[in-house]
């Protein structure tokens, strides 16, 4: 067996730093300084040298670090346990590219944000009325894939150039007290496409406290199980989406529940949509305490007809949506709107329970199709 001190002379000589390397499992008696160097806290002020050494620290800050364009703050592959603290304001260069601006990888990862601090996504400079649509490419801003057992917390976001964070092969993943604010994006309508969290290929996600302004889906569900949506308060976009589930690699959506929230100056309030002519399936999603209010286009809409990001009209059956609860969807839309709009393929929308349910305020659809009983459009 070769010695501790050996091998460290071993490494060393071959360039390699110990601390670094030495797996987190391995007992080491003989280096008690050496371990303790691993419970390090290192601050970062540029993000090429954050990039660089990030296993090497047990906590990293992120200390007003301006990222160079065309580049990610890339935290991929942390060290299990690490703690990231975002801290000062975080800016980002301008490039017409598609991004991420931040992703993140890794295992037991705390992802925080010291008090004051702001993460500004600098979207004004991308921003022309197109979102992702056409015009500037524009980065996409938080890559959560593949972070396991995980916790993101209050983080201060401002101005994505599009869409926010998201969420892909994540398990066990905790996103608490996120503020996301691209209200300025309002302005002669230039902010597009700029989704709060899209979740996808995801199990066991808990979204709680969310506070966003914006001008796309508050949330958008295209796939995933055991997802959990709570106490957030969307204004300004497209509401708690479900979909569009169809067409991709992943198509089935189940157990989610989207409570004791909060839908504003939007578009939509509760809406699902799956794909014309696709295959999956949405199944036990539960809406509960949702309250709406100025709401432009539907109060609650879901539809089987969506095609390249639009209605066709004609609703397909190929993504049932079955076991749909709503319970305390309550409030009013414009008078513009249209209250409740349902449009199901025959026999595709089954085993809804719908209890106090009203929207109020609005149009009734006089184009509703396949109703499940127990429920009114
Ligand atoms: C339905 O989803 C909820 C989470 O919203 C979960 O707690 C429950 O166990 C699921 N029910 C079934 C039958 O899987
Ligand atoms: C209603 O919401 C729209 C955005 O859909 C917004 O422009 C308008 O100012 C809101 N009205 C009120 C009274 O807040």
């Amino acid at each position: 067996m070769v010695s501790f001190t050996t091998l460290y002379t071993l490494l060393l000589g071959l360039g390699v730093n110990l601390v670094s390397t030495l797996p987190a499992a391995q007992p080491a008696p003989t280096a008690p300084a050496k371990l303790k160097d691993r419970a390090t806290t290192c601050t970062f002020t540029n993000a090429a040298s954050a990039g660089k050494s990030k296993t090497s620290c047990s906590t990293i800050v992120l200390s007003s670090i301006a990222v160079p364009s065309g580049t990610t703050l890339d935290m991929t592959g942390l060290n299990k346990g690490t703690t990231v603290i975002f801290e000062g304001t975080t800016t980002f260069g301008y490039k017409e590219w598609s991004g991420p601006l931040i992703s993140f990888s890794g295992t037991s990862i705390a992802i925080k944000g010291a008090s004051g601090h702001v993460i500004d996504g600098s979207g004004a400079a991308w921003w022309d009325g197109e979102g992702s649509n056409g015009g500037k490419t524009k980065p996409k801003f938080f890559y959560a894939h593949s972070l396991k057992s995980s916790t993101i917390s209050n983080l201060n976001v401002k101005n994505t150039p599009v869409q926010g964070f998201s969420i892909n092969s994540a398990t066990d993943l905790t996103l608490t007290g996120i503020t996301i604010d691209n209200s300025d994006g309002d302005t002669d309508s230039l902010g597009h496409n700029t989704d709060a969290f899209d979740i996808g290929s995801s199990t066991g996600i808990t979204i709680s406290g969310a506070n966003v302004k914006n001008q796309d889906d508050c949330l958008a569900i295209n796939s995933g199980t055991d997802i959990t949506f709570t106490g957030g308060t969307c204004s300004g976009g497209h509401g708690l989406s479900v979909g569009s589930v169809g067409g991709r690699s992943d198509n089935t959506v189940s157990n989610i529940l989207i409570e004791s929230s909060t839908v504003t100056n939007s578009q939509n309030g509760v809406r699902i949509k799956t794909v014309y002519d696709a295959t999956g399936s949405v199944s036990n999603v539960t809406y509960k305490d949702i309250t709406l209010s100025n709401i432009s286009k539907y109060g609650i809409v879901i539809e089987q007809d969506y095609e390249n990001g639009s209605p066709t009209g004609t609703p397909t059956t190929g993504v049932p949506i079955t076991d749909l609860t709503l319970s305390s969807v309550k409030g009013s839309v414009s008078s513009s709107a249209t209250d409740i709009y349902i449009l199901c393929g025959e026999d595709s929308c089954s085993d809804w329970s719908w209890s106090s349910v009203s929207v109020t305020g609005g149009k009734t659809s006089s184009a509703c199709e396949n109703v499940p009983s127990g429920v009114s459009c």
